[in-house]
């Protein structure tokens, strides 16, 4: 007997979900990487590749590659096989200026694309989707660039090299030959296409659906003539994180069709909130989050607040059965964040057997933290308007690859 299927499976609400608008785990658990792999048809980053960074760039990878933060990637090894018979490429990642405060998950991509940069020597593009934050969130067009601009100061304290370096808003830069690859983009994708990929539904206004190429078309060469002329063959590499695959999906199904190069990508995971992996940091509640704008004092009291614990109830019972490491957010966020391998790893052992309690943990998380943002409110104060025009300007960048 033919029995309703709709009851037999299980609401939709129940299942991972994961796209550039929504990112909730399975019944409020945790984000499934290994099934997101499946699921989106990437490739892990393994211990072989993180070997051969290694080797190709002589020096340490970086701890969010040695600790597994990048996770998944696509074509990423035939980069570096590229890297290897002397073949460069570009970066290119992007931000949308959604809000004026970033906190420490924003800083993610970009801490990682400027060691890219650095033990690679390649140049970068970097979009600020003004465009797309006044079409999703309730933002009119001068605010998007009020804060694209405000954004791209905090971008540019990371520590970019202006030699190699593009930042661009799309309300200023969308025209020319960028908006004739969005238009031959355009074309390859159906509205069932569009709508089987991001979910877009007939109640979205049509701005929404005519967004994505203008995300996809960094990933060509071509769409920059004053950076790539005549290096249409030029590889894009593009760290993000994985929320962002689906625009690249799209680029990567229409790029052959174009005559171009599909991007390669390496992917990260979420960065997790004070209250736990399985909640999420949200713009409304400040505390989920260390913003890079907080005093000494906010984070201290952030972290000793709301930092979930991996500790026990009573000193008794944590010494005895020590902490749960694998839930406990101080530890996650130093696995992050404290570079020094032996000593993150002799924080583990002792506060996982109960030898250190979760206040010490906490403190030495404090420490950190409190240095990290007081370096990057003193590289912010002194990036100045006229630094934020000069990486803004569309130029050549004659020592790029050097
Ligand atoms: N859509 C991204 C966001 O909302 C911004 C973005 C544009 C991006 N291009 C990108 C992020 C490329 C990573 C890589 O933040």
């Amino acid at each position: 007997m033919e029995v309703d299927k709709k009851d037999e499976r299980e609401p939709e609400s129940s299942e991972q979900v994961v796209n550039p608008w929504e990112v909730s785990a399975k019944d409020g658990g945790k984000i499934d990487y290994d099934k997101l792999i499946d699921q989106f048809g990437c490739q892990r980053l393994d211990e072989s590749l993180i070997d051969r960074v290694q080797r190709l760039t002589s020096r340490q990878p970086h701890v969010f590659l040695r600790r597994g933060v990048f996770f998944a990637h696509r074509d990423f090894n035939e980069i570096l096989d590229a890297y290897e018979r002397g073949d460069k490429f570009y970066l290119y990642t992007g931000r949308g200026p959604s809000s004026e405060a970033l906190h420490l998950g924003h800083l993610i991509p970009f801490m990682f694309t400027k060691y890219l940069q650095e033990a690679f020597k390649v140049p970068l593009v970097i979009q600020l989707t003004d465009d797309e934050k006044c079409m999703w969130k309730n933002l009119t067009v001068d605010e998007s660039q009020r804060l694209a601009r405000e954004n791209a100061k905090d971008i540019i304290a990371c520590g970019f090299d202006i030699t190699k370096t593009f930042i661009f808003s799309d309300f200023d830069y969308v025209g020319g030959s960028f908006y004739k690859n969005m238009v031959k983009v355009a074309k390859c994708v159906t509205l069932n296409k569009a709508m089987g990929i991001f979910g877009f539904s007939g109640e979205d206004h049509i701005g929404k659906l005519s967004f994505p190429p203008v995300q996809a078309v960094p990933s060509f060469p071509s769409s920059f003539p004053h950076l790539f002329p005549g290096k249409d063959n030029l590889r894009c590499l593009i760290p993000c994180a994985i929320d962002q695959d689906p625009y690249f999906r799209m680029t990567r199904d229409v790029a052959p069709r174009l005559g171009y190069s599909k991007p390669a990508l390496i992917e990260s995971s979420f960065f997790p909130a004070l209250q736990g992996e399985n909640g999420k940091m949200s713009a409304s509640d400040p505390n989920s989050a260390i913003y890079v704008t907080d005093t000494a004092k906010d984070i201290k009291n952030k972290i000793n607040r709301y930092a979930f614990s991996g500790g026990q109830d009573s000193i008794e019972k944590h010494r005895e059965l020590g902490a749960n490491l694998e839930v406990d957010i101080s530890v996650k966020y130093l696995g992050f964040f404290l570079e020094d391998d032996t000593e993150l790893e002799h924080i583990k052992k002792e506060y996982g057997e109960g030898r250190m309690l979760t206040g010490d943990v906490k403190k030495r998380l404090t420490e950190v933290l409190t240095e990290m943002v007081e370096r990057h409110r003193r590289a912010r104060a002194a990036v100045t308007d006229e630094m934020v025009d000069a990486f803004m300007a569309v130029r050549p960048l004659p020592n790029m690859f050097e």
